[in-house]
């Protein structure tokens, strides 16, 4: 129950209220909360009042007077709207689904995962909406997420709903077969997608950064991620030739998605030592118990790591401090580090992204906001140092990769000495060119995962036996170009419960191919049909085989030249639509920045019925071999093996098959 002046309110009612005829106390401003940092100021004074108006057309104009100062100051204090005040008083997490009012399942299914997204255990900067990464939105304000629930609420299954960057367009009339939720975000005339250009149009209230899982709602927790690092850590030490055991992995960032390295870097069995500059991250993902040990002192640090590697711990350890610290010191020191990486957010140096040597957390989310121009001196300084000591250890025999997060990219625009010797490529790889394109993406392995609508951990765990059950009879007849993959997914899926993954709702993780895929989720479907498992909502990270065309990551792996363009996102989300999705989604921007990256993904909702059962099959297999075939067509070996197999799996599969030209005749 929740009181609000004088009227008690479920939390059904809240929902169905909306944006409430009488105005919600102002909320307090929450210091125990980790913030969003304040955005720089971008907007004319025309500008600023083109967002006022923008922000007030949600609300009756009788409480315009009492709004606009708040927004004003709002503007002026973070440098965007939140509308704080309309945060609503119930608890934000992942109910059971049938606590959720309303009459659509799909509907109900898509609230519970709205919800999740801005779970206080879940979301980075849960009162600004923000799920991950910084920027990574589910909405834009408080007014977006009341009206979408609201909505979800009414909805019938002949509606959809579409959702432009957070804003709730409207419920528009469709058919049963057809997504409920149709989300675009920060789709943008492509000149306009420059860094500065999101940081105007949200500050307008028009667009916002979606991430990947942020702003469509299927975001698991650093769950989602752990799996894909324990892969590429075990992945990253056999390229190397040598064992986890005794081996070291230096990385930074302990915040959404990089806080689970250092339990992969456990699971893989490693020594890792993980930088954040962030002390409420740091406690976050210690008090979670996702890194062992924190330690503040440079020396005491180094001290530490010797003994971990001597006795061949698999110990995780956050340094308290800028991770470029580490990498000096441990140059020093003489410390062999064996696998390095960062994942600080770099897709979003700008804005809090990546932090600066020589500042205090505190000095450098001022400066940011107050000095612009000197911050972004003080990032790109930075970063020649990070570079410089990061080819230090590599002239010693590191294998250092680029985790994703535009570091790279960001480095070599900040002048550091990274790029090689033709000037054109990177001194290093990407993940995705190394490790996960050709082992995983190539073949259609990538992240498929899926929710339980209960709530009910029993539930989790009859699915992982499920899961596992399929995967090993698959293995049977695998064929060998495959048999690491389903080996390290059996693995994973066997000490899924022991490893105590689930930061909110009930999620799994693990890679599988299309086969993969339609086969546990029609497991699933019959154990819902025969009622032994209740409701569950299947989906992906945006990450995967066919999801996403990002040219420095997930297709940095494609080398025909169409890296850059991003007609296999766009045909997937359409494809998936059509297919029987229950809400897709397509956004610009996400894990590498704005203007740099379009990648998409759905949900489904798994319900025991014939149509989940005709639904699933049909977009799996299209969701998985849409990228496979584009894979094939750019002449990667790995998926011109991986799409005739499915050719012959499914008769009604004909793709264009590439034709390989002989060297000698080029040259
Ligand atoms: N490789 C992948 O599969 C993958 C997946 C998801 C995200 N990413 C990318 O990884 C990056 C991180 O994602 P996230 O969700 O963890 O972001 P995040 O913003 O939640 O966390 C990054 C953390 O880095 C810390 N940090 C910044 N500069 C630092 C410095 N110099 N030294 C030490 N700590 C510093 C920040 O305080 C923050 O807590 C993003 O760019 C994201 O797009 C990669």
């Amino acid at each position: 129950m929740y009181i609000i002046k004088n009227s008690i309110m479920t939390f059904k009612e809240e929902i169905l209220a909306g944006i409430p005829n009488k105005l919600p106390p102002i909320k307090a401003y929450d210091k125990q909360v980790n913030h969003a940092p304040k955005r720089k100021k971008i907007l004319s004074p025309d500008e600023q009042t083109l967002a006022y108006r923008n922000a007030l057309r949600y609300f009756d104009p009788k409480h315009h007077a009492t709004l606009l100062p708040e927004f004003k100051q709002e503007l002026e204090t973070y440098g965007r709207i939140y509308m704080h005040r309309f945060k609503p008083d119930h608890k934000i997490y992942a109910r059971p689904i049938d606590q959720y009012p309303g009459e659509s399942t799909q509907a109900k299914a898509i609230m519970l995962m709205i919800q999740n997204n801005l779970d206080h255990a879940v979301a980075q900067h849960p009162d600004e909406l923000i799920t991950y990464g910084g920027n990574g939105g589910v909405f834009s304000n408080w007014a977006q997420y009341r009206l979408v629930m609201q909505y979800l609420d009414h909805m019938k299954d002949q509606q959809t709903l579409a959702i432009y960057s957070g804003h709730p367009l409207g419920l528009f009339p469709s058919h049963k077969d057809a997504p409920r939720v149709v989300v675009t975000n920060g789709m943008m005339i492509p000149n306009y997608s420059k860094a500065d250009d999101w940081e105007k149009f949200n500050a307008l209230g028009v667009t916002q950064y979606g991430q990947m899982t942020a702003g469509s709602y299927m975001y698991i927790g650093p769950q989602g991620i752990v799996h894909g690092t324990t892969i590429t850590v075990l992945n990253g030490f056999r390229k190397i030739k040598k064992s986890p055991k005794g081996g070291l992995f230096v990385t930074s960032g302990l915040g959404g998605m990089s806080g689970a390295q250092p339990k992969a870097g456990n699971i893989a069995g490693c020594v890792t030592v993980c930088g954040e500059v962030n002390k409420k991250a740091t406690k976050t993902r210690h008090d979670q118990g996702w890194v062992d040990e924190v330690i503040s002192d440079l020396d005491l640090l180094a001290k530490r790591v010797r003994e971990a590697l001597q006795a061949k711990e698999a110990v995780s350890i956050a340094w308290d401090g800028n991770i470029v610290e580490v990498w000096e010191h441990f140059y020093k020191e003489n410390i062999q580090i064996d696998l390095g990486s960062d994942q600080t957010s770099l897709h979003n140096p700008w804005a809090g992204g990546y932090y600066p040597m020589g500042l205090t957390y505190e000095e450098a989310n001022q400066m940011m906001a107050e000095n612009p121009a000197i911050f972004k001196e003080k990032i790109q300084e930075t970063l020649k140092r990070h570079v410089a000591a990061i080819n230090n250890h590599t002239a010693k025999g590191t294998y250092f990769f680029d985790y994703g997060n535009a570091f790279l990219l960001e480095a070599s625009r900040a002048g550091a000495n990274i790029m090689a010797e033709n000037n054109l490529d990177f001194k290093y790889q990407s993940y995705v060119q190394d490790i996960m394109g050709p082992m995983c993406f190539d073949y259609g392995f990538g992240p498929f995962r899926w929710v339980c609508g209960s709530g009910n951990p029993e539930d989790l765990a009859k699915t992982d036996a499920i899961a596992c059950q399929v995967l090993e009879e698959i293995m049977k007849d695998a064929p060998k170009e495959v048999q690491q993959q389903m080996a390290d997914n059996i693995q994973w899926i066997k000490g899924a419960q022991q490893n105590k993954l689930v930061v909110g709702s009930q999620a799994r993780i693990l890679y599988a191919d299309s086969e993969g895929r339609i086969k546990i989720a029609s497991a699933f479907n019959k154990a819902i049909k025969e009622g032994h498992l209740d409701t569950i909502i299947l989906g992906r990270d945006h990450h995967d085989v066919s999801g996403t065309d990002s040219p420095y990551r997930e297709t940095s792996n494609i080398y025909d030249g169409s890296r850059f363009t991003a007609d296999m996102a766009i045909q997937n989300v359409i494809g998936d639509s059509f297919r029987g999705a229950t809400w897709v989604s397509i956004h610009n921007g996400g894990g590498v920045g704005w203007g740099e990256v379009i990648n998409g993904g759905f949900g489904m909702v798994l319900d025991g019925s014939d149509d989940a059962q005709r639904r699933l099959e049909n977009m799996l297999f299209w969701d998985v071999n849409n990228g496979i075939a584009r894979r094939s067509w750019a002449r990667n070996k790995e998926a011109v093996f991986a799409i005739k197999r499915e050719m012959k799996r499914n008769p009604n599969l004909k793709v264009t098959l590439p034709n390989f030209v002989d060297d000698s005749l080029l040259n």
